[in-house]
C-alpha cells in the first residue's frame, strides 16, 4: 500500500517525530510512504514524492515540519477536494495520514466521506484543543517555551515593581494559557472558557494583591480571551486604573524550537499506531491520549465541541499567587 503523509495548519514541535514514525513503520510493514508537501495546498497541486526511511534521518529533534505546512482555504470547495482525490488516485496512494489540528481533521473527514480516501489523523497543534485527546503534539514544547520566557520576564517585573501582561497563543482555547499561568506562578490568567468575568476579576485581584504588599505581577492572557487581546486589556487598565504596565506578546516563539521528549515520544507512538491500524484495514480515525493511554476514535469526533481547561486550574492560579 502507498501511504501519503502531510502536515497541515500551524506547525507544531513533534510533527517531525510523527512523520519519521509513519515513514519508518510503513517501511517496516512493507508499505511505501509518500510525503505530501505544504499540507492540503500541496495535495491540490500534486506536490508529493516517495519518502524513503533515509529521508527522515536527523529530523526527530527538529522543530517545525520537514514536509512544510499551509493553511488552505481552497480545500473548503468541493471541486478542489475532487482535484485532491484525483492526485492521490493518480499516484496510487490508498491511505492518507494527516498531522494537524481540528481544521485539518475536518478536511480529512470530508475527503474520506466524499471520495472514499482512507484517512487517519495524528493530533498536531500547540493549542491542545482537540476533542478525544488530552494531548496534542507541540503543546508540551510550547508550554515549556512560554514558561521559560515568563521566568525571564519575572526578573525584570520584580526589579521594576511592574505589572506585565503576557499574551500566549491558543486561538479560541485557554488550554495553553491556563497551564502556562499555573507553571510560572502568574498572579492571574484571562482565558475564554473562564467561568468568571475575567476583566472584573482581574482588577479586583490586582487590587487585593497590591493591598497585601505585592508590587509586581504577571498576568497571562489567552489570545482568544473575551476581554480582548493583551494589548487591548493593557490599554483599558492604563486608561481606567492608571496602572504602569508592559505588554509582551510571545507569538510564534511558542511554535518553534526543538520538541520536548514527551512530544517526540507521542509523535513516535502515534505515527507507528496509525500505520499499524491502516495496515489492518482500519480507516477514518484519529489517535490520541486519554489518562496516559493511547486511544483512537472516529474522525467524526472532531466535530464535537473542543475540550475546556480543567475547571479548577484557573482558580488555583489566583489562590497560589497569594
Ligand atoms: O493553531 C496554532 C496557532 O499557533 C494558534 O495558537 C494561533 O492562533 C494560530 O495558529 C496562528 O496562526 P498563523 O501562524 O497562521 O498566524
Amino acid at each position: 500500500m502507498k501511504i501519503g503523509v502531510l502536515t497541515s495548519g500551524g506547525d507544531a514541535p513533534g510533527m517531525n517525530a510523527a512523520i519519521r514514525a509513519v515513514v519508518r513503520q510503513a517501511d517496516a510493514l512493507g508499505h511505501e510512504a509518500w510525503g505530501i508537501h505544504r499540507g492540503y495546498q500541496g495535495l491540490l497541486e500534486g506536490d508529493m514524492e516517495p519518502m524513503p526511511s533515509r529521508a527522515c534521518a536527523n529530523i526527530l529533534q527538529r522543530g517545525g515540519t520537514v514536509l512544510h505546512t499551509a493553511r488552505c482555504a481552497e480545500f473548503h470547495q468541493p471541486e478542489q477536494r475532487a482535484i485532491a482525490a484525483e492526485h492521490l488516485k493518480a499516484a496510487g496512494i490508498e491511505a492518507l495520514v494527516v498531522i494537524g489540528g481540528d481544521g485539518s481533521f475536518r478536511a480529512a473527514e470530508v475527503l474520506q466521506r466524499e471520495h472514499s480516501v482512507a484517512c487517519a489523523g495524528i493530533p498536531g497543534t500547540i493549542d491542545n484543543d482537540l476533542p478525544g485527546t488530552e494531548r496534542t503534539l507541540g503543546f508540551d514544547t510550547a508550554l515549556n517555551t512560554a514558561v521559560e520566557a515568563i521566568d525571564r520576564i519575572r526578573d525584570t517585573a520584580s526589579s521594576h515593581g511592574r505589572l506585565f501582561l503576557v499574551e500566549v497563543m491558543g486561538r479560541a482555547s485557554g488550554m495553553l494559557a491556563v497551564h502556562t499561568a499555573l507553571a510560572c506562578g502568574a498572579e492571574a490568567v484571562l482565558y475564554p472558557e473562564s467561568p468568571d468575568d475575567s476583566f472584573e476579576t482581574l482588577v479586583s485581584g490586582l487590587n487585593a494583591s497590591w493591598l497585601r504588599g505585592k508590587r509586581s505581577s504577571i498576568v497571562v492572557v489567552a489570545e482568544g480571551d473575551t476581554a480582548g487581546r493583551a494589548m487591548a486589556v493593557g490599554e483599558r487598565l492604563k486608561r481606567d486604573y492608571a496602572l504602569d504596565l508592559r505588554v509582551v506578546v510571545l507569538g510564534h516563539i511558542q511554535r518553534g524550537g526543538s520538541p520536548t521528549a514527551m512530544d517526540r515520544i507521542w509523535g513516535s507512538r502515534w505515527g507507528c499506531e496509525v500505520v499499524r491500524r491502516l495496515d489492518r484495514g482500519e480507516r477514518g480515525f484519529y489517535v490520541g491520549m486519554v489518562a496516559g493511554a493511547l486511544v483512537a476514535q472516529p474522525l467524526s469526533r472532531v466535530l464535537e465541541p473542543q475540550p475546556v481547561p480543567p475547571g479548577d486550574l484557573g482558580r488555583m492560579v489566583s489562590v497560589l499567587a497569594r
